[in-house]
């Protein structure tokens, strides 16, 4: 479908090519001034250069044309000084215009793009240190980011890209050691199968690794047994190789645990340790190509491009003592990932700290021609989730905050809140229950809100608030519809029984809960018939617009500040409209049509965020 912005410039477009100018210059947008007009096309300022005409009469000769639809398209189309074109849509156009978006099935989101194949690399977990605060933006947003490609008709896949290389592994290997000396893959002169089963629990692996950390810091002898064990295992030791194993599966379990309850799913679980391979016969080609040079010891690229403002440091493939590091990894990585699917973008998500990591990945794999131009490598760099205090969240205790507590305590507040309702109708199973997906909406919410390069404060208070602009209250919205939905459906299916009494139908199947099509009667959405409906009306035709922007500037927070304009459209709406109380048959069933839809992009635009809706709250 044409979005609607689209839909109405090409009216205006024809309307200036009727007046003899070039039909482009009919651009329209949505008013900046919305006391004034619903629209505005600003073509003949634009115009009035290339025909050497004063503005203000080219928007005269435009806005007469555009009468020709007064009544129709327009309820107003005006010239105003010194040349904009001044717009109101005709109600009929809107809810014709509607009634088509109602009845497609991206909800009018126009999908004429080439579709593309892209990688989401996000989550980013490091294998047996804790999901902590800093990986829950990388999984929030990237999961927003995937589910906005998919929805715009890309084929998107989503990389957990673990953390399970490196130092971090002979840390904990080493600790394992030196407290079960005993255990097999420690033994170099053990022949036989490993165990199948871990000789740790995860809360002892979470447990091990801040140890280690902590040991290797201050012993430096630790450190360096450490080191030796890390390079052991890259080398292949088949005892570390085996423990290796342990460590992963025990953490993936894990972590696959934690982000269920985020609603964060991921279609690749692979991580650094896989790229591994492809790191030698990568290094060869860099070095064979005359990329790839020796400074200081070191393996390196030059990165630096003429114009930079600031310092590009050359990319480090290889150390003077023979480990590849981060970066080598992820350059790794990218020639995995094109060699198992041809992609067309990779978008990353890590904190924007790590801007430079990933300036210089970008830089040094389109150099070496790891990827082609028209690859887009698209990094989001996110901000800082703080405390009240300004300062990077922690728990009270002061310690890095575990997302599972997190997660807790948000539902917690959530909870406290459904119980102080002297009106609540649930008991406290049902309430615990609706707290998990209230508290999911809240937390994400809070952090999608923001745009993702800002740092924001995280306040349990205001992202649990069912007021104001919070993931709550737009749940709330939806809960709202869903009851007024379900109290028309019960009402229809009651008088239907009444009528059918005859044929001995128990009233109770009739009653039940209502499904989709007792709800939605087909039929058009109707002409508005107020001003609060216009409004909401003209809000559910902005989805389309709201959706290619999002996608354009990869933004999950517009998604946030359009499901918050709707569902303070829909409010006013409520609050304004008898809907089931309305008379008149044919406009209540319109009502309850215009509603539906306003429930269908709501939840549309909450699963695009990664969320969704109790049934009551
Ligand atoms: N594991 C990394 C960290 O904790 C994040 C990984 C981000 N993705 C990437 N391809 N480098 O900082």
């Amino acid at each position: 479908m044409k979005k609607i912005l689209d839909a109405l410039s090409e009216l205006v477009g024809e309307a200036f090519a009727a007046c003899g100018y070039d039909a482009s210059y009919g651009k329209v947008t949505v008013s900046n001034r919305p006391d004034l007009c619903e629209f505005q096309c600003n073509g003949a300022m634009a115009g009035a250069k290339a025909y050497k005409k004063a503005p203000f009469k080219i928007a005269g000769e435009v806005a007469e044309q555009l009468q020709t639809r007064r009544g129709s398209v327009w309820r107003e189309a005006a010239a105003v000084p010194p040349g904009f074109i001044n717009l109101t849509l005709h109600e009929d156009f809107l809810a014709a215009w509607l009634t088509g978006a109602a009845g497609d099935e991206k909800l009018g989101c126009p999908r004429s793009h080439v579709s593309q194949n892209i990688l989401v690399d996000y989550g980013g977990p490091n294998v047996a240190k804790p999901l902590h605060i800093g990986h829950l933006r990388s999984a929030i947003i990237g999961e927003s980011v995937k589910r906005i490609c998919r929805f715009m008709g890309n084929r998107v896949i989503g990389d957990v890209h673990l953390g399970d290389w490196g130092l971090q592994m002979g840390l904990i290997m080493q600790e394992l050691k030196e407290r079960k000396p005993d255990l097999p893959y420690f033994d170099p002169n053990y022949r036989g199968e490993y165990p199948q089963e871990a000789p740790f629990t995860i809360n002892e692996l979470e447990q091990i690794y801040p140890a280690a950390s902590e040991k290797s810091k201050k012993d430096e002898d630790f450190s360096r047994r450490a080191h030796d064990t890390t390079f052991a295992f890259q080398k292949g030791d088949p005892g570390l190789q085996a423990l290796w194993h342990h460590i992963v599966n025990v953490s993936v379990r894990d972590l696959k645990e934690n982000y269920r309850k985020l609603n964060v799913d991921f279609d690749l679980w692979y991580g650094e340790s896989d790229a591994q391979p492809f790191i030698p016969a990568m290094v060869e080609k860099m070095k064979a190509d005359g990329y790839a040079h020796e400074s200081q010891g070191a393996l390196v690229v030059e990165v630096a491009e003429e114009g930079d403002t600031k310092e590009i440091p050359p990319c480090i493939l290889v150390k003077s003592d023979g480990a590849t590091l981060y970066s080598t990894t992820d350059l790794a990585t990218i020639v995995q990932r094109m060699e198992e699917d041809s992609l067309d973008q990779i978008i990353y998500l890590a904190d924007k700290r790590q801007e430079m990591h990933f300036t210089q990945v970008f830089r040094c794999s389109r150099k070496t021609g790891l990827v082609t131009d028209n690859v887009r490598l698209k990094y989001i760099g996110f901000g800082t989730m703080n405390g009240k205090d300004g300062k990077p969240f922690k728990t009270r205790s002061g310690g890095v905050m575990r997302l599972e507590y997190l997660i807790r305590e948000i539902e917690e507040a959530v909870y406290r809140r459904i119980m102080e309702n002297e009106n609540r109708t649930m008991d406290e199973a049902q309430a615990r229950e609706t707290a998990a997906v209230v508290g999911l909406a809240a937390l994400k919410y809070g952090d999608l809100s923001n745009q993702a390069s800002k740092d924001y404060v995280f306040d349990i208070e205001r992202f649990s608030s069912f007021e104001g602009n919070t993931g709550p209250y737009i749940l709330y919205t939806i809960v709202r519809i869903k009851s007024i939905l379900e109290k028309y459906a019960q009402a229809k299916a009651g008088a239907s029984v009444s009528a059918e009494m005859e044929e001995d139908r128990p009233a109770e199947s009739q009653a039940g809960k209502p499904s989709e099509d007792t709800v939605s009667a087909p039929g058009p959405i109707l002409a508005a018939a107020s001003a609060s409906e216009k409004q909401l009306q003209l809000c559910l035709a902005q989805f389309s617009e709201t959706m290619v922007t999002a996608y354009h500037e990869l933004a999950p927070h517009k998604i946030c500040q359009y499901v918050y304009e709707l569902s303070n459209a829909f409010n006013q709406f409520y609050h304004e409209t008898k809907i089931l109380a309305e008379p008149d048959p044919v406009r209540r069933e319109g009502y309850i049509r215009l509603i539906t839809l306003t429930k269908k992009v709501l939840e549309t635009g909450i699963d695009l965020l990664g969320f969704y809706a109790p049934e009551r709250m």
